[in-house]
């Protein structure tokens, strides 16, 4: 087994020397223009790749850039990419495309091109020849070397559009770098990269590489960080956040679990969870942690993407419903009042309508609070992608059928919170409409109410009134 490196990432020579490079080059154009240097970042994708996108912003702020909201005023643009399903491509691809027309009036622009999309050949290719104004890209597992490759692109005028190195991609952590948090109450914390369990049809094993865990110390010190500046809901990020320091000679002698228990003893007022968990290997253990917690909330995201066995095994899940019925089991028994969510893929290759009649039936036994439901999407390089598919239109009238389920039950259970007195962190006026506030419960349940600007970052209590398939309304007790 490949021994963990774990790189104290800026406080090496190179790397600071780096940084410093661009602050002073940065610090010179200040100086004669009167206004910095501006950085924007684009992102795509999931909770990972929001929290990457906040070390780009913190990276490029440290090396002397004003982060900005919009790409016309900014001198660096990234975009970081998400290659999940065609159409998350397609969209990154677009607004790339869009850039050409600021980089058109800007030729000193710098745009450079990260995350999952960039990790595959095929979409290097693309970028080297039919984007010839990008600058460079960065793969999800060497974002370390971002002040570097930044520094070379400016320095040598040259593009650098290359493969990320075996070793990033396999025993890399990188630790330290700076962080600019988009939220001063709600925070990522990645706790493993990678992911080794290769589904037939998800890309996320090759282009986020191996997995390997942070060091239990490193974790806690982040997580008391922000407990103690004043973070009040703390979600650490994993594609597989159960296998964390199981890779031998990675993290330590401690499961998931133990860090779960380990992160609830830093005292305060604030929420833990966590995401996501494979079905295969949500323990009992982590559930009974989880149970007797004072900080953690009892939310669980298990995703079970069939609920067909034959489906499952071809998709490479490594469970039953037997076995993902029984854990589901196990944790309502310890926490009655857990919120359950799920991943559903409709039109996986090869399924039947009897198959997904099962998924249909599981959704209405199991009766899941929330689901991410998703058609199936051909990814290159992937197992499935070469299996028969589902046509188009089958694919469609399922996910169609799904979404009526689904509605009905999540309906039917946030009706049953009418009348309780729910604690929700509240995050300010909704989008459209001033007046009303919003908020999510320890279950993650969006809440709407009539709020104040002092409520902010603070948890208040609501009383529920009214429910929505994806929302409670109620009024501040
Ligand atoms: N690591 C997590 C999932 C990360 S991807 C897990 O294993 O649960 C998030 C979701 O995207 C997956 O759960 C799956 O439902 C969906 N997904 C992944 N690849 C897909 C594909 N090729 N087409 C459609 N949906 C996909
Ligand atoms: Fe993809 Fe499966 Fe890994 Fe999740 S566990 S990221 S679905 S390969
Ligand atoms: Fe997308 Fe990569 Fe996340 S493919 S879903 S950004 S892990």
């Amino acid at each position: 087994m490949a021994k963990l490196q774990v790189l104290p990432p800026l406080d090496t020579e190179a790397r600071l020397a780096y940084m410093e490079r661009v602050r002073v080059w940065n610090d010179g154009y200040a100086t004669e223009h009167g206004r910095r240097r501006a950085v924007y970042v684009e992102t795509f994708g999931c909770q990972q790749n929001e929290a990457d996108s906040e070390k780009i912003a913190g990276m490029a702020q440290a090396m002397g850039y004003e982060v900005v909201s919009a790409p016309e005023s900014a001198d660096l643009i990234m975009v970081n990419t998400c290659a999940i399903r065609e159409h998350a491509e397609k969209r990154a691809l677009s607004i790339i495309g869009q850039y050409k027309h600021i980089r058109a009036k800007n030729s000193e622009l710098i745009i450079g091109v990260c995350g999952c999309m960039v990790s595959q050949e095929h979409r290097r290719e693309e970028l080297k020849h039919r984007y010839p104004y990008v600058t460079f890209t960065l793969g999800t597992s060497s974002l370390h070397h971002f002040p570097r490759v930044l520094w070379d692109a400016i320095e040598q005028k040259r593009r650098f559009i290359t493969a990320e190195s075996e070793e990033d991609m396999t025993v890399t952590v990188a630790e330290g770098a700076p962080v600019r948090r988009e939220s001063s109450y709600r925070a990522w914390v990645s706790v493993m990269y990678g992911c080794n369990n290769f589904c037939s049809y998800c890309i996320v094993p090759y282009v986020r590489g191996r997995e390997r865990s942070r060091r239990m110390e490193d974790i806690v010190r982040e997580v008391r960080e922000l407990v103690e500046a004043g973070y009040r809901d703390i979600t650490l990020l994993g594609q597989n956040v159960n296998s964390y320091g199981k890779v031998k000679g990675s993290a330590g002698e401690y499961d998931f679990a133990d860090l779960v228990a380990e992160l609830d003893k830093i005292p305060g007022d604030w929420w833990l969870r966590f995401m996501t968990s494979h079905p295969k290997d949500a323990s009992r253990k982590l559930i009974d942690v989880m149970a007797n917690a004072t900080h953690v909330v009892h939310q669980f995201h298990l995703p079970m993407q069939s609920g067909n066995d034959r489906v499952l095994k071809a998709m490479n899940r490594h469970y039953d419903m037997a076995k993902y019925r029984d854990t589901v089991a196990y944790m309502r028994e310890k926490m009655p009042d857990v919120v359950l969510t799920s991943d559903i893929i409709v039109g996986f290759p090869g399924e039947s309508e009897e198959e997904f009649a099962d998924t249909l039936r599981a959704l209405e036994d199991i009766r899941f609070d929330m689901l991410y439901s998703f058609i199936y999407s051909p990814r290159k390089g992937t197992p499935a992608a070469e299996w028969e598919q589902v046509p188009d239109a089958t694919k469609s009238e399922r996910f169609a059928r799904l979404l009526d389920v689904q509605n009905r039950i999540a309906a039917e259970r946030n009706a049953a919170a009418v009348g309780q007195t729910v604690r929700v962190l509240c995050d300010g006026e909704s989008k459209g409409d001033a007046a009303v506030y919003s908020g999510r419960t320890a279950g993650n349940k969006i809440v709407f109410f009539a709020g104040e600007p002092s409520m902010v970052g603070r948890f208040v209590d609501v009383t529920v009134e009214r429910t929505e398939p994806f929302a409670l309304w109620g009024r501040v007790v």
